[in-house]
């Protein structure tokens, strides 16, 4: 008899379960801030609890796919109708679908660096090799460097993907080159999960109906503040959601999240109400540590920012731990571009920004 490691495909063997240790955390010890994981602070809408309530008591029955959601979600963004629309058990899932539909083993995604985790553990999953295109640090910035990402393209890119604005620096790339990659041909998937809070005229998802390839990727976990509910989405040409839709294990996302994202989308109300909350708690976090001496501040048009503490002798984990201390999950940031001293923080509730501020300045200043 052989042994079971010698069933394990190749390329996932060893690979253990992605735990993210700040959100078990702060499930562990409520008693801690959690700004670390890009959550909103608001709870969900009095009219989204109401639809949670009534179809909490539908739970028996199996859910359909989301017709009426996917309407909606096509009118909000002027597209032709549901069949323009997927949805996931969170956008991370969407990912997956993409990723298994597009990506054989040995072939090859690129991303730009740093982003969001979730591309690579996908891709690695699928037994694809990542290619990760540096950000350029320049002037204090991060910027985006298309030139670099068209320049990585080989015959086996079989992904592109960009986070838009992107998670960690909150910036947006220009739109002009969102045409050039698209040109490419190649599945070009675009990841606006924080995109209400500059909102969706900021948005990639004209070019669906010009390029085929372009995938556009949205999350409900962010300004509509439903992460625990897992409900993402992507919009592109009814062909491709059709092929992409063959990935999608049947009842994937459950009636509760359906019609709970359904009541969100239509609360508009309350979700100017988070945007405006939040924009105006950033920019009250960056002015208020613009003139923390060698702090660099990445001006975010999302619900975090980014620091690099580098330049002030500190290291970004050494704030993450002293933040703790004082009771505040920050998110550590790897060392990059020469500085350890990056670190990222969630926009929270008024308090606790203020008790970030105020620990961000103590930490660093001392
Ligand atoms: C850029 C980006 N995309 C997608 C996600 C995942 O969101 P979801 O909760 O929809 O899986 C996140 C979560 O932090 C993110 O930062």
């Amino acid at each position: 008899m052989k042994n079971i490691d010698e069933y394990y495909v190749p390329w996932v063997k060893g690979i253990p379960m992605y735990i993210s240790g700040h959100i078990e955390l702060a499930w562990r010890k409520p008693e801690l801030h959690r700004m670390m994981s890009n959550e909103n602070p608001n709870p969900p809408s009095e009219k989204v609890l109401a639809a949670i309530d009534k179809y909490a008591r539908m739970a028996n029955r199996y859910p359909d796919q989301g017709l009426v959601l996917r309407g909606k979600i096509a009118e909000i963004n002027g597209l032709g109708g549901a069949k323009n629309v997927l949805l996931g058990n969170g956008s991370s899932e969407v990912f997956d679908n993409i990723f298994r539909i597009f990506l054989a083993p040995g072939e090859e995604v690129i991303q730009h660096t740093p982003c969001f985790g979730i591309y690579k553990l996908r891709c690695t999953i699928l037994g694809g090799k990542l290619v990760s295109v540096p950000m350029v640090y320049k002037d204090k910035k991060l910027l985006y460097d298309p030139d670099s990402i068209l320049k990585a393209v080989t015959d086996k890119t079989k992904i592109i993907v960009i986070a838009n604005p992107n998670n960690p620096t909150g910036n947006f790339m220009d739109g002009k080159d969102f045409v050039r990659i698209a040109e490419t041909g190649i599945p070009f998937v675009v990841d606006e999960a924080y995109i209400e809070y500059a909102g969706l005229g900021m948005s990639q998802v004209g070019l669906t109906k010009r390029f085929k390839n372009v995938i556009i990727t949205r999350t409900l976990s962010k300004a509509y503040g439903l992460a625990g509910m897992r409900l993402g989405y992507a919009l592109a040409d009814k062909d491709v959601i059709g092929q992409i839709s063959a990935a999608l294990l049947p009842w994937n996302v459950g009636t509760i999240p359906m019609w709970a994202a359904l009541a969100a989308l239509e609360d508009t109300e309350a979700l100017e109400y988070r945007v405006k909350y939040n924009n105006s708690e950033v920019d009250f976090i960056q002015e208020s540590l613009s003139d923390v001496p060698g702090l660099v501040i990445f001006p975010s048009k999302a619900n975090y920012i980014l620091f690099d503490c580098g330049a002030t002798g500190k290291k970004g984990k050494d704030m993450v731990a002293y933040a703790e201390q004082k009771g505040l999950i920050f998110r550590p940031e790897t060392e990059k571009y020469g500085s350890d001293g990056w670190f990222r923080i969630t926009i929270g509730s008024k308090e606790e920004n203020r008790m970030a501020v105020e620990v961000v300045r103590e930490f660093l200043t001392s």
